[in-house]
């Protein structure tokens, strides 16, 4: 069987990226639409040696489409793809529109691929930060237990978007010439005041909780149980983040320190079973200065651990450093990553019971 594809909001950094992905990917495409708002429709995008025209999203765009690939924003995801599953459209959602809704799965296929067959229309992509951080974090867990996560991020512009990494772009150039930075996104286009990042952190990614915390600290949060206990207040692995904004362009870095239950774990069992997990690459080699680095994981698919160390004095705890392409693993790949396993389970399909919204 071939499937009609559509990718919503496909002129976006992500957006881009899930159609090259899924030039690579083991989804059989019969026909792939591009979905963006009225300012982009007419540009054309190449798929296959073919250029495809970008068309303005209506409901009526997911006519006949099979799969429906998103990345354009919550309120679009919100608004657009429960029309897309009225019609039929199994929709897999990179925005937090549907992430703690209790009739999505929330999926990244080395940690919970079962999930999938619960879906009822949307399947929901987690955080950026999140993903990378369960994959290196389950064959821990799956091996010696879990019962404390604490984690500081150091995330790239990209993961704002393009308009995002552009102003990051901009403010570095003007910075070298001696001008003053202009900011009018980040840290977030949510909040009342803007900030430069580069030559600079921003300890803010979303909007503020009312106990001080960040949104995206609370993303990293309760999707890490949802994903991990499939209980997005689960108790039995504490969680704590603190999320910063960094002048990388792409690429999300994050210090991971974590407590296992099983206190006998060495430094060398959590290489080993990190090192055999499929998705995680372990480069970890201190003597010969091997470590992940933004730069180095820019445009693979991989999550990449190093730097693992014991706490001398904390037994059965830990610390790593994990990289990952945040647009791709982080976003374009674990979606279409999840499409390649629908298809292998022979899940594109909506049931009769079908998410209403
Ligand atoms: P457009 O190029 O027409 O603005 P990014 O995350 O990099 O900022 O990209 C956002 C993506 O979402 C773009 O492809 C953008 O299309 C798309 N988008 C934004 N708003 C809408 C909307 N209301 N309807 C459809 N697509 C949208």
């Amino acid at each position: 069987r071939e499937y009609n594809v559509a990718i919503l909001g496909a002129t976006g950094a992500v957006g881009m990226r899930m159609v090259r992905q899924l030039e690579n990917s083991t989804v059989p495409v019969k026909n792939l639409k591009l979905l963006a708002s009225s300012r982009s429709a007419g540009t054309k995008i190449e798929f296959k040696g073919e250029e495809i025209e970008v068309e303005e999203t209506t409901p009526d765009s997911f006519e006949g489409v099979d799969i429906v690939l998103a990345s354009a924003g919550g309120s679009t995801s919100k608004k657009f793809l429960p029309e897309a599953v009225k019609r039929g459209a199994v929709c897999i959602d990179n925005t937090s529109a549907y992430r703690m809704d209790p009739d999505v799965p929330l999926v990244v296929p080395e940690v919970n691929v079962d999930q999938l067959a619960n879906h009822r229309g949307i399947i929901a992509n987690p955080n950026c930060s999140t993903i990378q951080m369960v994959v290196a974090l389950q064959p821990v867990f799956e091996k010696f237990g879990l019962s404390q996560i604490v984690v500081s991020t150091y995330q790239a512009a990209s993961g704002a978007g393009q308009s995002a990494l552009n102003e990051f772009y901009g403010q570095a150039q003007d910075y070298l010439d001696g001008k003053e930075m202009s900011a009018d996104i980040l840290p977030t286009k949510g909040d009342k005041k803007h900030y430069p990042l580069a030559f600079n952190l921003l300890p803010q990614i979303d909007v503020f909780e009312e106990d001080g915390s960040t949104h995206e600290e609370w993303k990293m949060v309760h999707e890490t149980k949802k994903i991990m206990l499939n209980d997005m207040n689960a108790t039995g692995i504490k969680v704590n983040a603190t999320c910063v904004r960094v002048p990388v362009a792409i690429s999300h870095g994050e210090s991971v320190y974590f407590e296992v239950e099983d206190k006998s774990a060495t430094k060398e069992d959590i290489q080993r079973v990190i090192d055999q997990f499929d998705g995680a690459v372990l480069q970890d080699d201190p003597d010969h200065q091997v470590y992940p680095q933004p730069i180095t994981a820019e445009g693979k698919r991989s999550t990449f651990v190093g730097r693992i160390r014991a706490d001398q004095e904390n037994p059965g705890c830990f610390n790593m450093w994990v990289v990952a392409d945040n647009l791709l693993k982080g976003a374009a790949w674990n979606t279409v990553q999840n499409a390649e396993e629908l298809v292998k389970r022979d899940l594109v399909r909506v049931p009769e019971d079908y998410y209403r919204g």
